[in-house]
């Protein structure tokens, strides 16, 4: 169902894989919420991927490669977006990341540090590097909107989250000193929403995905939230609905965020001390 959020309203969205990405979502929601957008994505991505495909289901969306951490193909991803959609962006989401350390099954009492820093540039200091470059361009439009997702290893514990805890924690700090200065340049606003684990690419790398996936959907009184729930939820801060949001880590999880103990937990492991 589309409520017209994003009527007339310009983007640029990063991250789209696959069918299973979260920003996949996104942009067919931005897309039926009438937006008008670039598709992007890191070059090998578009060419491993299926882009072309989402692109296709959003009217015909222009599709333009950059590498997140490289801050030329940032300001010509900007500056070719502003003359293709003939202005301003009024919103960006940045749905990006990735660990070498992770991929490689590295464990986090033995990371390799050149790993841990792509870590850190590709899932968190990128967002510096897009809202510097955004910030510099002056292509936001003043009460626009720039998202990024995170995850709730940025506060608590999670051991196989591994250096991806250290970036989303940075990634959140970053969402929170560049909102302040992009608020005071032109009432921009920069927000993080951190999502339930979700079955993407990057999401089922992690190690131990399915045992945290299924404790996180027993433990919140919601459930897990899916991708399809997290693209509606974005939607809101993508429009004009939330003109005051800004600095925020927001959770999307179902309440998983303010639990400590569940029934159907408890349940379970009497269930296994009454088997012992
Ligand atoms: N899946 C989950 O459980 C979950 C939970 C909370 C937050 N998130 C976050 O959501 C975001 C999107 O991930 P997803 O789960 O949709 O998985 P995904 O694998 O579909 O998306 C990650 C994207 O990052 C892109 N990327 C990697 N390196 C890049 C680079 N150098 N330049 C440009 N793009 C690059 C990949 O190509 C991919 O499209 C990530 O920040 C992820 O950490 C995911």
């Amino acid at each position: 169902m589309s409520y017209n959020l994003l009527s007339g309203k310009k983007g640029i969205i990063f991250g789209a894989l696959d069918e299973k990405s979260i920003s996949w979502a996104v942009a067919k929601r931005a897309h039926e919420e009438g937006a008008t957008f670039v598709l992007t994505n890191a070059p090998i991505a578009i060419r491993m991927g299926n882009i072309s495909d989402l692109a296709q289901q959003c009217g015909g969306a222009r599709v333009i490669g950059a590498d997140a951490t490289v801050v030329s193909d940032l300001e010509n991803l900007i500056n070719q977006s502003m003359e293709h959609l003939g202005g301003k962006l009024d919103f960006v989401l940045h749905s990006v990341g990735m660990s070498l350390n992770v991929r490689k099954k590295r464990p986090y009492t033995n990371l390799d540090y050149d790993f841990m820093h792509k870590t850190m540039d590709i899932s968190a200091i990128s967002f510096h590097k897009l809202l510097q470059s955004l910030y510099k361009a002056d292509a936001m439009v003043a009460g626009g909107s720039v998202l990024t997702l995170s995850y709730m290893a940025a506060q608590r514990t999670f051991p196989d989250y591994n250096d991806m805890a250290e970036a989303k924690a940075m990634l959140e700090s970053i969402t929170r000193s560049f909102g302040y200065h992009y608020g005071i340049k032109n009432r921009v606003r920069v927000n993080s929403i951190s999502q339930s684990p979700t079955q993407t690419t990057a999401g089922t790398g992690v190690g131990g995905f399915d045992s945290f996936y299924e404790f996180s959907d027993k433990i919140s009184p919601l459930g897990n939230a899916n991708a399809a729930e997290c693209a509606d939820y974005c939607i809101t801060l993508l429009s004009d609905l939330t003109r005051m949001v800004t600095m925020q880590n927001l959770f999307h999880d179902g309440g998983f965020s303010s639990m400590g103990v569940s029934h159907r937990i408890m349940d379970r492991l009497d269930l296994l001390q009454s088997a012992e």
